[in-house]
C-alpha cells in the first residue's frame, strides 16, 4: 500500500496587516475598549491579516495551491484530488475546491470541501491521505483557507481580537517511503454550542446567527485535554515515541493553549512551531501556513517526523503523523 508523502506547500497571507494598536484604535471609535496588553497576554497575538472587502476564500486558496504546485514541481494537471478545508466558503455551492480546480486550470480530478472548521486542515489531509492508501489518488492538492473576518462581529470584543484570514496548502503524492504514518480524528457534536456559526441562508434569507459565538473558557479547556490525548492516541497508532517527534505543528488558537500542551506532551518550546503571534487564529489555514512558514525557514527538513495538530467548531479535533 503506498503512503502519501507531502511533496510541497505553499501559503498566501492578504497584504493588510492589522497590529493590536490599530484594532485597538479602531474599535475605540465605537466605544469597544481592547489593548494590546491584554490581547498579548492572554493570547500572544499581536497582528493578523485582514483580506480587502471581497476577497474570497477560493482567491486565497488559489495562489497558497499555485504556492505549493510551485514548491513541488507539479502542473495542476496532474492533480486527481483537491480537498479545500474552510468554514467560511465562497458559496453555498459549488464547493471552494471546485472553484480553486478552475482557477488552477485543472479538470476531471475530485474536488470537495471538507467542515470542520478550525480542525479542517487536519480533517481533510487525513482524508486525502485515505484516498491516496487505496490507491484512489496519486497526486492530491489539501488546502485550508479562511476569510474569518466576514464572520465575525466587530462589536464582540472576545472573538473579533483572536482571528485572521489566509491560506495554506500542501500536495501528497503517492510513495513507497512514509510519508503520513498515522493519523486520528475525532468529534464531540453535543459541544456544538461553545463554538459556533449558527447561520444559514434560506428563502432569500440570513436565518439564525451569522456570527462566529464562542464561550472561549470552555474551548480553552477542551482543546487542550482532546489535543493532548489525540498526540498520545496517534503515536500510538504509528509506534513513534513522543519524543521522536522533531516538529508539533499545532493549530494556532492561543500561545497559551500550545504551551499548556507543549508541556502536557513534554514537547520543549524549541520543537513548537508558532505563528499565532504574527497570523493570529486563522482557522483551516493555520496549521498549513505555520507547516509552510517552517519548511521554507529550514527548520523542518527532510527526513523529519512532524506532528500536526487541529482542534475547533463541532466539537471537532484530530492529528496526522508525518515524515517529511
Ligand atoms: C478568549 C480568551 C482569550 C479569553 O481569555 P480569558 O482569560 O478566558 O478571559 P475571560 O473571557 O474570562 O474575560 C476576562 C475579562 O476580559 C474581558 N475581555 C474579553 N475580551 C477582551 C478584549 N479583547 N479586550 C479587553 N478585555 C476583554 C472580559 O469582558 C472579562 O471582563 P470582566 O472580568 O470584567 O467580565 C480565552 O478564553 C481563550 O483564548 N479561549 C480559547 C479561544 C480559542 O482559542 N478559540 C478558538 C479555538 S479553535
Amino acid at each position: 500500500m503506498p503512503y502519501a508523502k507531502i511533496i510541497g506547500s505553499g501559503g498566501y497571507l492578504p497584504p493588510r496587516v492589522v497590529t493590536n494598536d490599530e484594532l485597538a484604535a479602531e474599535l475605540a471609535t465605537r466605544n469597544i475598549e481592547t489593548s494590546d496588553t491584554w490581547i498579548v497576554e492572554r493570547t500572544g497575538i499581536r497582528q493578523r491579516h485582514i483580506a480587502d472587502p471581497g476577497a474570497t476564500t477560493s482567491q486565497l486558496a488559489t495562489r497558497a495551491a499555485q504556492a505549493a504546485l510551485a514548491d513541488a514541481g507539479i502542473d495542476a494537471g496532474e492533480l486527481d484530488l483537491i480537498i479545500v478545508a474552510t468554514s467560511t466558503p465562497d458559496f453555498v455551492f459549488p464547493s471552494t475546491a471546485c472553484l480553486v480546480q478552475a482557477n488552477l486550470g485543472a479538470k476531471g480530478g475530485a474536488a470537495f470541501d471538507v467542515q470542520a472548521v478550525c480542525s479542517g486542515f487536519v480533517y481533510a489531509l487525513a482524508t486525502a491521505d485515505a484516498f491516496v492508501r487505496a490507491g484512489r489518488a496519486k497526486t492530491a492538492l489539501v488546502i485550508g483557507a479562511e476569510v474569518f473576518s466576514s464572520i465575525l462581529d466587530w462589536s464582540d470584543r472576545s472573538t473579533c481580537v483572536l482571528f485572521g484570514d489566509g491560506a495554506g496548502a500542501v500536495v501528497l503524492k503517492a510513495s513507497e517511503e512514509p510519508g503520513i504514518m498515522a493519523a486520528q480524528l475525532n468529534a464531540d457534536g453535543s459541544q456544538m454550542k461553545i463554538l459556533c456559526a449558527a447561520g444559514n441562508v434560506a428563502h432569500g434569507k440570513v436565518v439564525g446567527d451569522p456570527f462566529l459565538r464562542m464561550d472561549g473558557q470552555a474551548v480553552f479547556k477542551l482543546a487542550v485535554t482532546s489535543l493532548t490525548q489525540s498526540a498520545l492516541d496517534v503515536c500510538k497508532e504509528a509506534d513513534v515515541s513522543l519524543e521522536a517527534i522533531d516538529w508539533l505543528v499545532p493549530h494556532q488558537a492561543n500561545v497559551r493553549i500550545i504551551n499548556f500542551l507543549g508541556r502536557r506532551l513534554n514537547i520543549p518550546d524549541e520543537k513548537v512551531v508558532v505563528t499565532v503571534d504574527h497570523h493570529a487564529n486563522t482557522s483551516a489555514a493555520s496549521v498549513p501556513l505555520a507547516f509552510d512558514e517552517a519548511r521554507r525557514d529550514g527548520r523542518i527538513k527532510p527526513g523529519q517526523t512532524v506532528l500536526m495538530q487541529g482542534v475547533g467548531g463541532g466539537f471537532t479535533w484530530g492529528s496526522v503523523l508525518t515524515r517529511v
